[in-house]
Formats: structure tokens, sequence, C-alpha cells
């Protein structure tokens, strides 16, 4: 049985991306539909894979999300707002229906799986209806890390990324391309709308709110943190990181530094990235890629990992992936897949 698949969020950043991928890849489906709000209904947007009632693929019109819109919908991704996914989420559970949140609203609810299936897809087995993606900082690092972690238990991590506007959304893109032409006209800069600052030319170190009763730790800092122990099960993994916002469109980057539980040398924790499916290690230690030239790639990357001999048992490395594509539309897409393949989305509450 092939589900019908809705989008929620289909004209934006994501949700555009999200359309390439299900082509490209062919998920399943007997129908798509496209939703977002009200001030989207009636747009056309186009679909190059094949359904059942469209096998060529198509152009579809966008709908509001509404309970009429969403009824017929088996399967339902959501990248629009933690205030949409809040919305819809238990509406859709209530339902028997499977949502895939992008969003933060349901991350670490102990009732919903927060997935990587490279890493913890046998997560999905307990889900309720709700399954969320994680954070797009938090998946190429957790991908790393998993995989070093077979060499040895992991003790600690520090992290700094290097984040991309588009994962604040489509507005933030063109905010920075304005800024750019401004820039380059030689003319004044329009007000910023996106960022509290100007961040053609600059850089933030401020990605979501300050938390005061977490020591001023961004919530950005905090979901690397809290998502990663949730997905490697390690909850008392002593974890900071510092959440950076770069003029840069697609792909988000990470300095980060593990220490082990005991000796891991880079010999072995280079064969275990490259036994990891999804990541992709670049062994040259003079060798690195960058966020341009990894934007539409599917994998999480893996450079100028080297010892750290300021800790025991410490290394240091460059990871990055397309924020859009495997921090988000991509990694949904793969949990839809697997889903499908475990048979979890259709009639789960009555297998559970
Ligand atoms: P719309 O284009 O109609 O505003 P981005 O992350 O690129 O900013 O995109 C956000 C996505 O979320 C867009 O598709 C946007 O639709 C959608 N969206 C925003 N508000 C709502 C809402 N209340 N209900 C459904 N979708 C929404």
């Amino acid at each position: 049985m092939e589900p019908t698949v809705a989008v929620i969020g289909a004209t934006g950043a994501v949700g555009d991306v999200f359309l390439k991928i299900a082509a490209e890849r062919k998920l399943p489906m007997k129908q798509l539909k496209l939703l977002a709000s009200a001030r989207s209904k009636g747009k056309v947007l186009r679909y190059e894979g094949p359904t059942t009632v469209a096998p060529n693929g198509g152009d579809i019109v966008v709908e509001e999300t509404t309970a009429e819109s969403l009824a017929d919908a088996d399967i339902v991704f959501c990248s629009a707002s933690s205030e949409v996914s809040k919305q819809w989420g238990p509406w859709l559970k209530e339902r028997g229906k499977v949502m895939i949140d992008d969003g933060s609203a349901f991350r670490m609810d102990p009732t919903v799986p927060l997935v990587i299936p490279e890493v913890n897809g046998d997560d999905l087995e307990w889900h309720q209806g709700i399954v969320s993606i994680p954070n797009c900082t938090t998946t190429p690092l957790a991908m790393a890390l998993d995989a070093m972690r077979q060499v040895a238990p992991l003790s600690r991590v520090t992290a700094s990324t290097y984040q991309a506007v588009s994962g604040t959304g489509a507005a933030a893109v063109r905010e920075l391309d304005a800024q750019v032409a401004a820039i380059g006209r030689g003319e004044a800069i329009p007000t910023p709308e996106q960022y509290p600052v100007q961040i053609a030319g600059n850089v933030l170190p401020h990605v979501d709110s300050f938390d005061e009763e977490e020591d001023y730790y961004t919530k950005e800092e905090l979901k690397m943190r809290n998502e990663t122990r949730k997905i490697l099960h390690l909850d008392g993994l002593r974890f900071a990181a510092t959440c950076v916002r770069v003029p840069v469109a697609i792909g988000h980057a990470e300095v980060v530094h593990a220490e082990f539980e005991r000796e891991a040398s880079i010999a072995d924790l280079v064969a275990a990235l490259q036994a990891a499916e999804g990541v992709e290690v670049i062994t040259d230690p003079t060798k690195y890629v960058t966020p341009l030239e990894i934007a539409g790639d599917d994998r999480a990357f893996v450079a100028r990992l080297r010892p750290d001999r300021t800790v025991e048992h410490g290394v240091t490395f460059w990871c990055l992936t397309d924020n859009l594509r495997k921090g988000a539309a991509l990694n949904a897409i793969q949990i839809a897949e697997e889903m499908l393949k475990r048979d979890l989305v259709f009639d789960y509450a009555a297998k559970a």
C-alpha cells in the first residue's frame, strides 16, 4: 500500500529541497499534497517524481493547511514552525497518521523518536505517530560521533558551528543576497529583519534565543547537546557548543573536539568513519571540503581529523553537511522510506 503524502511548508526553503529529493529517490506515494499558509493558497509547484495518480509527475496546486486538506494524508512532513507542528502533530497522531517533523517542538518528548536512520533507525520501532528529525547542526555531528564511538566510548564533546542562513529560512537567504547586492552597489544596507545585525560580511555568535536558566547558552546550543545525547542514547555525555551564523547560503560546518575514555588512534577512527553509512571522511590531512563544495551533496563530511594533545585521548576535526538535504529534507525522506520498509506507517497503533 502506498501512502498519500502531505508536505506542510512546501513553499519554504526545506520544502523546495524536499520536492527535489523525493522526486530523485522516487519516494513511493499514491498522491502528493503540497500545503503552506493561506498566503500561498493557489500557488502552483512542479513535482517531477512519480505518484500513483500522476506517474509522470506534474503541477500541484498549493493548499492551505487545514483539517480538510490533511484529512486523507497518511504521512505528513512538517517544515514550517514550532507553532505549526504543535498545532497539527497531536491532531495527526489522534487520527493514526504519521507526522515527520523538522521542527524542535517534539524532539525531546520521550514518546517521540528523534532519528537519523543510519544511526538510530531502530528507534522508529517505538514511534506513536510523531517522529522528529534532529536540528541540522546535530545531524552531521551525531553521524561522525556515532562512527567514532565504535572505536572507544565518548567522554566529552565541544563544538563550534559555522551555520548557513538557509537554516533560518528562505527569507534569510533573500536578506543575505540583498545585503551583498547593496554592498556591491555601494548603497546603504536595508534594515535587517531576520537577524539582529547585518549578516553580509559579518558573523553572529547567536543562533536562536538565549536561555537564562542555562547559563545563557542559546537554544540552538542546547538543542545540539540534548539531541546528540538522545540520538546516541548517552544521557550523561559531557557536551558544550557555541553556535555561530555565517554569511553562507547553504552548508552547516563545525569544528569539533571529542574525548574518549581510552586511546582511539586516528587510523582506527578513520576506518570507523569509512565504514559508516552516509559519512565521507577525507583522509589526506591537508585536504578538506567547504560549504560551497558540499551544497547539493547528500553526505556528512569529516576532514582534518587529528589528535588534540591538550587532553588525554582527544581528537579534533572539521565536519559539515548540506543543512537543507541531510540536515533536513533528505533525513526526513529517509525516515519515511525506513518506516515504509519496516511496515511502521499504516495501523501502527494496532501493532504497538
Ligand atoms: P508560506 O510560504 O505560505 O508562508 P521557510 O522556512 O523557508 O521560512 O518556510 C516556512 C514554510 O512554512 C513556508 O512554506 C510557509 O508557507 C510555511 N508556513 C508558515 N506559516 C504557516 C502556517 N501557519 N501553516 C502552514 N504553513 C505555514
